[in-house]
């Protein structure tokens, strides 16, 4: 498969570090060190399903097709208000789009997670386009109360039209399962078959086990993928990063020893906005010209589950 287009939607609500420490014992002092974040986009008036459709839209129009060209949508998400249909319906119904769609909930993997499906509907030839949209609101996870991991989020969505052709090079995905690590429960009522009611609990997360894994993970994905092709770190043109926390991507090029111009970031700006963080960043560079006809394009991404994915990408 090949990909002819990109689109994102941030929320308007920008908050910085110091309005943070007004309702909560944190700083830009303590944050930004810490993770490279010094705002992020936060939903506020908006439904994240409009963001999704913005950023639907866009990815539509940068690639010149219509929403009666798309033979499938693939929706990565963790929450939004709906528990059926799927977000992708809703977003469908928002943009016009007619063919079927499906969910996926991989976490901060997600996009990479849904470019592997695409492709083998592309290679079972089901399929001329395809459209991935990955649309997060991790900032309604989290408890406001705990400065651990309420700093760290923002909401947005990313999204991309896939073609047929042969610049997509292929995916590995990977799982360690421990659910311990970053989970949450959703409310769940009894019935008159279980009693058991199970309360809401929000995002839990052993941050410095995480931070471990992400690095780890990613630095073994990234090596595997340089393996499979054939190629060295020189023949990347730029690894997209899932941006969780800059001391993150920067653990993983230390590692892998590339240089700084190679790896894009926004997490500046946007926090960690979960699957949406990838094509976010993704859309940005090719707005901003970032990408020339060949550059060879690395993402990474790690998270809950704990599951992380590598893809590689010829621009
Ligand atoms: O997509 C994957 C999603 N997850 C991640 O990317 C998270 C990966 N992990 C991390 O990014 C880092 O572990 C964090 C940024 C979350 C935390 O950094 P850390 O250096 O591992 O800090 P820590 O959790 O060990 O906490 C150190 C101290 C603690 O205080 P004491 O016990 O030493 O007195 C915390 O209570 O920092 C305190 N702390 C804060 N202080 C001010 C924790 N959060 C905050 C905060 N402001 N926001």
């Amino acid at each position: 498969m090949k990909l002819i287009g990109t689109g994102s939607a941030l929320p308007r609500k920008v908050v910085t570090n110091d309005d943070l420490s007004r309702f909560l014992d944190t700083s830009d002092d303590w944050i930004y060190p810490r993770t490279g974040i010094k705002t992020r986009h936060i939903i506020s008036d908006e439904r994240l399903e409009d963001l999704a459709a913005e950023a639907v839209r866009k990815a539509l129009e940068n690639a010149g097709v219509s929403p009666g060209d798309i033979d499938l949508l693939i929706c990565s998400n963790v929450v939004n208000e709906y528990l059926t249909p799927g977000l992708g319906c809703i977003i469908s119904a928002a943009t016009g789009i007619t063919c079927p769609s499906m969910d996926i909930n991989c976490a901060c993997p997600g996009f990479i997670y849904a470019m592997d499906i695409a492709e083998n509907y592309f290679l079972a030839g089901r399929v001329r386009n395809v459209l991935i949209v990955c649309a997060e609101e991790p900032t309604r996870m989290a408890s406001w109360e705990d400065r651990s991991t309420c700093v760290l989020f923002g909401d947005g969505a990313g999204a991309a039209v896939f073609t047929r052709g042969d610049n997509y090079k292929g995916t590995i995905l990977r799982a360690q399962p421990d659910p311990s690590k970053i989970w949450q429960y959703r409310p769940l009522g009894a019935t008159p078959f279980d009693t058991r009611v199970v309360s809401g609990v929000p995002l839990q997360m052993h941050g410095r086990e995480v931070f471990r894994f992400a690095v780890t993970a990613a630095v073994q994905d990234i090596n595997a993928m340089l393996q499979r092709n054939g190629m060295g770190m020189e023949d990347v043109d730029y690894f997209m990063i899932h941006q969780a926390n800059l001391r993150i991507v920067e653990g993983i090029r230390e590692r892998i020893n590339a240089p700084a111009y190679k790896f894009p970031s926004n997490i500046r700006d946007h926090g960690n906005s979960s699957s949406a963080s990838c094509p976010i960043l993704l859309d940005e560079c090719n707005r901003a010209g970032l990408f020339k006809s060949g550059d060879r394009l690395m993402f990474s991404a790690f998270g809950a589950g704990l599951q992380s994915a590598v893809a590689l990408l010829e621009w």
